[in-house]
């Protein structure tokens, strides 16, 4: 059972108090995902109607065993790149299918692409169809390795598309490209978030080239060798999912935010050496920290600027990371054992 906690789930209720997504119908595509499933789990507290599409390539259905059988919650098994007929009327589509670990980008570059590419148009054609709204789950990725940090929307992109993490971050520079065809060509209401290094609950820990926070985590928990790779200089600003979930639903809901493209994350810069010892301290563990060459196109700075994100939706991340690392520890150390 990987159910996340329940005052979790009535802090993002506290901080969309405001929105009223009552009796709303909305499409959560990768909603057996990690990000996904937390938003499936928002929008059903908050009264809405859910129809989570997935193909389970990344997700799992246990992270939305809790919501079966519950009334106006719907999973359809399907792959978001090929046609889609729900039998629903929608208000709100969100995309969120992608595969997103650093160890996919290498084993599955083909699927991602596709998911970002012609799932974005396929589900796009569902929001138009039903005149709904639409929100992209594009990536900080799009910004390459930025120059400018922390990186304002504004940003154009610093990204040799050869690369291997290129699969990921030009796909969502495509997915986003869709996203203003659709806007400009037929008026819809497609708003784009570029989310920001996330953790929380129901992550996978993926091995050595998983994400950092829950392969940091899993490593200290089984005393295994904590990987850091270079020497853990490169920063990350880490987002807690309860944060990340209510922004993402406060972009998609907002007057005002029609068509905006916002960063939502947390704008706290942490090394990842820092990090590593972080949650080797929080977990009381006695692994050891092991250096690892640093991959040829790993960011060396991320940090959002989320000035726009404040101003336009009235949010800003209410959890700090060693707070967040705490809850996600939890959870692992249920979860792993
Ligand atoms: N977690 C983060 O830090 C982060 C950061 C930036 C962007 N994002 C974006 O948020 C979204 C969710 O990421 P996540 O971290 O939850 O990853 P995840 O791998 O846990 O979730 C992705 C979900 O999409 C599903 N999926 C993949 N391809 C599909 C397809 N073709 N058709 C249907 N379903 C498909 C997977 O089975 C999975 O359930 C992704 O679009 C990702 O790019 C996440």
């Amino acid at each position: 059972m990987v159910s996340c906690p329940d005052n979790d789930i009535i802090n993002i209720g506290e901080y969309l108090r405001d929105i009223d997504l009552a009796g709303k119908t909305v499409l959560v595509t990768g909603g057996a995902g990690f990000l996904g499933s937390w938003v499936c789990d928002a929008l059903m507290y908050k009264g809405a109607r859910v129809l989570c599409v997935d193909n389970l390539s990344s997700g799992a259905e246990e992270n939305i065993a809790h919501l079966r059988g519950k009334d106006g919650f719907q999973f359809i098994k399907h792959d978001i790149t090929q046609p889609l007929q729900p039998d629903l009327k929608l208000d709100l589509v969100i995309h969120m299918a992608s595969r997103a670990s650093p160890f996919e980008f290498e084993r599955f570059p083909e699927e991602i692409i596709q998911a970002n590419t012609q799932g974005t148009l396929i589900a796009l054609g569902i929001a138009r169809e039903f005149g709904a709204t639409f929100l992209f789950a594009s990536s900080s990725e799009v910004y390459g390795d930025p120059s400018l940090v922390p990186t304002p929307e504004s940003f154009a992109g610093n990204i040799d598309p050869t690369k291997m993490r290129s699969c990921y971050s030009v796909s969502k520079r495509c997915g986003e490209a869709y996203v203003a065809a659709f806007r400009r060509q037929y008026g819809l209401d497609a708003r784009v978030a570029r989310i920001f290094n996330t953790y929380g609950p129901r992550m996978r820990a993926d091995g050595i080239y998983g994400r950092a926070v829950p392969r940091f985590i899993s490593q200290a928990l089984r005393g295994n060798d904590i990987t850091v790779f270079g020497q853990g200089r490169q920063t990350r600003s880490f987002c807690y999912v309860t944060d990340q979930v209510a922004g993402l639903l406060r972009l998609a809901t907002s007057p005002g935010a029609e068509g905006e493209v916002v960063n939502i994350g947390n704008d706290t810069e942490i090394t990842i050496l820092e990090t590593a010892e972080m949650i080797k301290r929080l977990t009381g563990s006695q692994s050891q920290l092991a250096f690892y060459p640093l991959p040829e196109d790993d960011p060396i700075r991320r940090c959002p600027d989320i000035g726009k994100a404040r101003r336009l939706l009235g949010w800003e991340p209410r959890v700090g990371l060693e707070e967040g690392l705490r809850k996600t520890i939890a959870w692992f150390d249920g979860a792993v054992q």
